[in-house]
């Protein structure tokens, strides 16, 4: 064992390999992050900083929330584990009695996975499988959408639309098809909320089943707002007419709501939002506030019925994980449910966007920005990339000037998306604001 004082403070070594990191970057300069407390964290070397990331969009209730913490903790040293293999636990139950109280009418059940990735996987399997229970086992396409992230699991890389996240992996699932991003630059830059007009480009749907035979199509899979593919809020009427579409050609709709759940948009999940239920909905994130691992899947009651009651009898779903539904993760998701309604955040959120709306359309004219779009309490700003410079690095340095100046922003290439948690104040919003405009006056 090296003594630490040996080692100089940088050196963090090679073996944890980090993701989504340029590992050969981050030893350059390791940004190391010792603990969090509501809004903020606190660097390796005593910095407070504001977390304007909510983590990675999933503190929502903000950071090391004491009710969260207690029934962690009590939970650990109460049972530790128990698989819900053919048993469970009391916990389980009561969370999903929690979960499903949040959610749109019929969607009554979850199944629990460990991450999105699991989450959005276990949503595929159970839409093909679904479709061969009720006698279309030809049914086995899936539809993605352009910029759509669903997770690095096989089956949601298949369905997800960011191209640099594919490229390396060889063949993904066969079969797969995706709609078009419902964002034209030319007439809805700088959107504040959904677009008022640009509904039609739902239709697209319709070409793609005039290529796809839809008695060949098991689901579309689309996250009801891009998320880490740019914040890409929908034209208004636009997920009603994908329902619609769904409907008519018997094609099972799932909203991925691992960004957009638990209070993002102002409601408990977009699907509220938006007016639209889907026929599964998949969940991670905020589930737990962050704080231990989780994902679920939630059904409708009529595809949960048809597995109930068409499957052989057995096991109706042959599927899931080790860590379905572990203990700690369910009394992490109970308490952060309740401190959700206790603190009634969902509806903070929701009264927020307004300010968060015109701090963040302040930065519109900024040197260098080309595009802001903010919708519910998040924010994408499309900065314009350094010529002749790698993709990315102007975005690197306008993150890298908010966290000299106490703020942690998340730069994505040459686009800074933010998700603060829903407990953000006003002088927070302004004080993250006005370290973005100073990075880009100062930002070469
Ligand atoms: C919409 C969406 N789906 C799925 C995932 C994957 O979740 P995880 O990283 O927990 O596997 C993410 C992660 O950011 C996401 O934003």
């Amino acid at each position: 064992m090296p003594d630490d004082r040996m080692v100089p403070a940088n050196d963090v070594g090679d073996a944890f390999w980090l993701p989504f990191t340029s590992v050969r970057q981050f030893r350059e300069a390791p940004l190391l992050i010792e603990a969090a407390e509501g809004m903020h964290y606190t660097l390796a070397d005593g910095r407070r900083v504001l977390d304007a990331m909510a983590g990675l969009w999933c503190v929502n209730a903000g950071h090391a929330r004491p009710p969260i913490v207690e029934a962690i903790r009590t939970a650990a040293g109460t049972l530790d584990f128990v698989s819900s293999f053919r048993m469970s636990h009391k916990g389980a139950f009561a969370f999903t009695e929690a979960l499903t109280a949040l959610a749109p009418d019929g969607l009554d059940h979850a199944f629990f996975t460990n991450s999105g990735s699991e989450a959005v996987d276990t949503a595929i399997k159970m839409a093909r499988a679904y479709q061969r229970l009720i006698g279309q086992g030809s049914r086995t396409k899936l539809i993605g959408r352009a910029k759509g992230y669903h997770g690095m699991g096989f089956g949601g890389l298949s369905v997800s639309g960011i191209g640099r996240h594919r490229r390396d992996f060889g063949p993904l699932l066969p079969e797969t098809a995706h709609l078009p991003l419902p964002y034209d630059p030319a007439r809805m830059r700088f959107p504040h909320g959904c677009p008022a007009e640009g509904a039609e480009m739902a239709d697209a749907l319709e070409f793609l089943l005039t290529v796809h035979d839809p008695a060949t199509v098991a689901a579309v899979v689309i996250e009801p707002v891009t998320g880490s593919g740019g914040v890409y809020p929908p034209p208004q009427g636009y997920l009603t007419r994908i329902r619609e579409i769904c409907d008519r050609h018997g094609i099972l709709l799932v909203f991925d709501e691992v960004i957009t759940g638990f209070g993002r948009m102002g409601t408990p999940f977009a699907a509220q939002w938006a007016g639209v239920t889907p026929d599964l909905m998949t969940l991670a994130k905020g589930i737990t506030n962050g704080a231990v691992p989780m994902g679920a899947v939630l059904a409708h009651a009529r595809v949960f019925d048809v597995f109930m009651s068409k499957s052989a009898e057995g096991i109706e779903f042959n599927h899931g994980y080790t860590y379905s539904a572990h203990p700690l993760a369910c009394a992490a998701g109970l308490a952060t449910l309740e401190v959700y309604r206790a603190e009634g955040l969902f509806a903070r959120a929701g009264a927020l966007w307004p300010s968060w709306n015109a701090a963040a359309h302040a930065l519109d004219g900024a040197r260098n920005v080309t595009d802001v779009r903010t919708i519910g309490l998040l924010c994408a700003i499309d900065v314009a990339p350094r010529p002749g410079a790698a993709a990315g690095s102007r975005g690197a340095d306008v993150a890298a000037a908010c966290l000299e100046a106490g703020v942690l922003v998340r730069a994505s290439g040459d686009m800074i998306v933010l998700s603060p948690p829903l407990i953000i104040a006003d002088d927070e919003i302004r004080t993250l604001f006005s370290a973005l405009a100073h990075a880009f006056d100062t930002v070469p």
